[in-house]
Formats: structure tokens, C-alpha cells, sequence
């Protein structure tokens, strides 16, 4: 039994006393304590290294006080398991030396063996259960097949994903395929997370709100919902699309226990659009961390009250920013947990 259970009961719809929060991206580096770590140890050693993935996942529960822990990782450990290289550059972020263009290049990529692959990724959430010792929940996360994509063609991260786009439109049946086999391994991986422990399962469709409506069904949503009805039977599932409030309509009815949504959409029209039944979780404007403790309390007891206190899992419209003082991100987890 996990002792706070806020988090798990509003993705069962239940009544709770105060929404549950939590923030995209929390274990990362607006705490000094991850800068000391990021000086030692490169990125995907800390990804790699059970005791330092646990370290860090552990380090926003006892210094900020959110409801959830989220496993320290990334999406991109999927596609480094597919069979492409993926580096993390200092200053430039992920670095695809060889990226996916053509059919050949498809062929190569592989569906591996999640044991053999990722392993690493079980260990660490193992040991990260044993050190939460059941006081909050632990997310287990993924990529959407659409946004591992997006890194996988363009070779890097990118304002359009121009390339990406220009792949999939001009060479659909490709782009189809590699969308299948990374829906599988993903499948695989989160069912392995499920069997190491993990309580939830975020996915995490980054750059959805690249697409037209009819591109998104057409190139995401088609393998989220592959990745929903999987899962739904085992573990709840949230699906998270960046400016994807056009298809919140579809998300609603697609099995997942909640849906996040961005700061571009309103709580009311978001309450809206999924039919008012569903829970949400979201929507602080990341960049909102900037204002001053005392104003960041005031807009995020208005968004609660938007949203209403049940259904509802507090946290930002996309991942936490690298310089936001800690105290405003604490600021945040106390104004939820002030709620009344
Ligand atoms: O709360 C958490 O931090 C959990 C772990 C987590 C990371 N990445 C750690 C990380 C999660 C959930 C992610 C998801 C992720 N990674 C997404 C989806 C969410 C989103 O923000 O859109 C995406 C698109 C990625 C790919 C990725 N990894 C990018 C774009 C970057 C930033 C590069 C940079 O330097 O700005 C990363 C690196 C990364 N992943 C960092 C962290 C803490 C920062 C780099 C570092 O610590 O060295």
C-alpha cells in the first residue's frame, strides 16, 4: 500500500481531499543538487547507473515535496535500444549521429530484447521502490512513437521538425513502419516497467502539436491508442500531448485514465472538450515559475478552482525550466497542497 495515494486515487476519479501534484521534468536541473551530479557523471551514466537514476528520482520527493516520483530517464533511451546511436551534448541536447531517411535506414532498426537492452532502466526502478518505501507513487515514462520519431529522423531537437514531416509525407510507408516497430518496443518497455514496479505510466507526445488534426490521428494517435489499450488493463496510463488540445475530444475516449494538457488551452475549455468526466492533469505555464512565490499561489489556486479539486492532477503544461528558482517551484507544490 503507498501511503499517499492522492495521485493514484484521482487517476481512479475518486474524491480527494486536495489534487495531487506533481511537475514534468521534476527531477532535473533546477535542483543544485542534480548540478552537482551533472558535473561528475555525463548524461546517460546517470541514466545508466541504477544508484544514480535512483538518487535523482528520490531528490524532488524530499526537497520539493511533490505527490509522485518520476523516474529519472529519458524517452530517448528507446531509440538508443532500437539500434540508434543517440548522444547527449552539453549545450546542444540529443545528438543523433546517423539519422533515420530512408527505407534502408528503416530496415536496420531493430526490436530488440528489453531485458537485454534496457535492464538498467528495471534495475533503477527497483531500487528506486525500495528507497521510496511506499510514501508516493513512481511514474514510468515513455515517448510517444511520434516524438521518438521526430528525434529519430531529424537527428536533433528542432523548432518545426521540418525534416521529420518531410520524411513521413514523402515516404509514408516507411515512416509507417518505423512507427510499428517503435510502438512494439514500446509496448515492451512499458510493460516491463509495470512488472518492475511502477504505479502509473505517462506518455509523453512532446511534439504532437507539430501536426495538422488529421496528421496527428494519422501519425500519433493511431500508435498512443496501439500503446493505451496495451497497458489499460494493467496499470493506468496518462496520455500528454503538447499542443494537442484539437484531439483532447479522442484522448477522452481512448482508455487512459487522465490526459494532460498545456498552458494553451483553458481548464474550462479543456473540462470541455474531454466531456467532463475524465481526469486532467496540468496546466501551469512552465514559464509562469518565474513570478514571485505569492503570485504563483494565487494563479495556481485559480487554476485548481478552474479545473475543480477532483478529476484533477495539478502540475505544468510541459517540463519544468532549468532556471527556476527552487523556491518557486516549491511555491507550487505548497499552493496545491494549501488548497482548500
Ligand atoms: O522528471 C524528470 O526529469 C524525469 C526524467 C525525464 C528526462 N527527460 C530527464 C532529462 C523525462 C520524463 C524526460 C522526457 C523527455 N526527454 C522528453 C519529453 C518531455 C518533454 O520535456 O518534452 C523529451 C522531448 C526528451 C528529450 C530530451 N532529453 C531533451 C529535449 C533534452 C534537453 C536537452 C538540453 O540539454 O536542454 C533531454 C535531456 C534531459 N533529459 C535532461 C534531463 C534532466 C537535461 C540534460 C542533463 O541533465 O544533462
Amino acid at each position: 500500500m503507498i501511503k499517499n495515494d492522492l495521485f493514484l486515487r484521482a487517476l481512479k476519479g475518486e474524491s480527494v481531499e486536495r489534487p495531487p501534484v506533481w511537475m514534468m521534468r521534476q527531477a532535473g536541473r533546477y535542483l543544485p543538487d542534480f548540478m552537482k551530479l551533472k558535473e561528475k557523471y555525463d548524461f546517460f551514466t546517470r541514466c545508466r547507473t541504477p544508484e544514480l537514476a535512483t538518487e535523482i528520482t528520490v531528490m524532488p520527493i524530499k526537497q520539493v515535496g511533490t505527490d509522485a516520483a518520476i523516474l529519472f530517464s529519458d524517452i530517448l533511451v528507446i531509440p538508443q535500444a532500437m539500434n540508434i546511436e543517440v548522444e547527449m551534448k552539453p549545450g546542444v541536447g540529443p545528438w543523433l549521429p546517423h539519422p533515420i531517411r530512408t527505407q534502408e535506414d528503416v530496415d536496420r532498426v531493430i526490436v530488440p530484447d528489453i531485458d537485454e537492452t534496457l535492464g538498467y532502466v528495471m534495475e533503477a526502478i527497483k531500487m528506486t521502490k525500495m528507497e521510496l518505501n511506499d510514501e508516493v507513487p513512481l511514474i514510468g515514462f515513455a515517448g510517444s512513437p511520434w516524438t521518438i520519431l521526430c528525434y529519430a529522423v531529424q537527428g536533433q531537437g528542432s523548432k518545426n521538425f521540418d525534416i521529420a514531416k518531410k520524411f513521413c509525407f514523402s515516404n509514408p510507408v516507411a515512416a509507417h513502419q518505423l512507427l510499428q516497430k517503435i510502438t512494439d518496443t514500446t509496448i515492451a518497455y512499458l510493460k516491463a516497467k509495470v512488472a518492475a514496479g511502477v504505479d502509473a505510466v505517462q506518455v509523453f507526445d512532446s511534439w504532437g502539436g507539430m501536426l495538422s488534426p488529421t496528421d496527428y490521428d494519422e501519425f500519433s494517435w493511431k500508435y498512443i491508442q496501439q500503446i493505451i489499450d496495451a497497458l489499460r488493463d494493467e496499470i493506468p496510463v496518462i496520455a500528454f500531448g503538447k499542443g494537442c488540445w484539437f484531439a483532447l475530444h479522442t484522448m477522452a475516449r481512448s482508455g487512459a485514465a487522465a490526459i494532460g494538457v498545456d498552458w494553451t488551452c483553458s481548464p474550462k475549455n479543456a473540462r470541455y472538450l474531454t466531456g467532463g468526466q475524465i481526469t486532467l492533469q496540468g496546466n501551469f505555464d512552465p514559464s509562469r515559475l518565474y513570478s514571485p512565490p505569492a503570485e504563483i499561489k494565487k494563479m495556481v489556486h485559480q487554476m485548481i478552482d478552474e479545473f475543480g479539486k477532483d478529476r484533477y492532477i495539478a502540475n505544468l503544461g510541459h517540463g519544468i525550466l532549468p532556471d527556476i528558482p527552487v523556491e518557486n517551484a516549491i511555491a507550487f507544490v505548497e499552493a496545491v497542497k494549501e488548497y482548500k
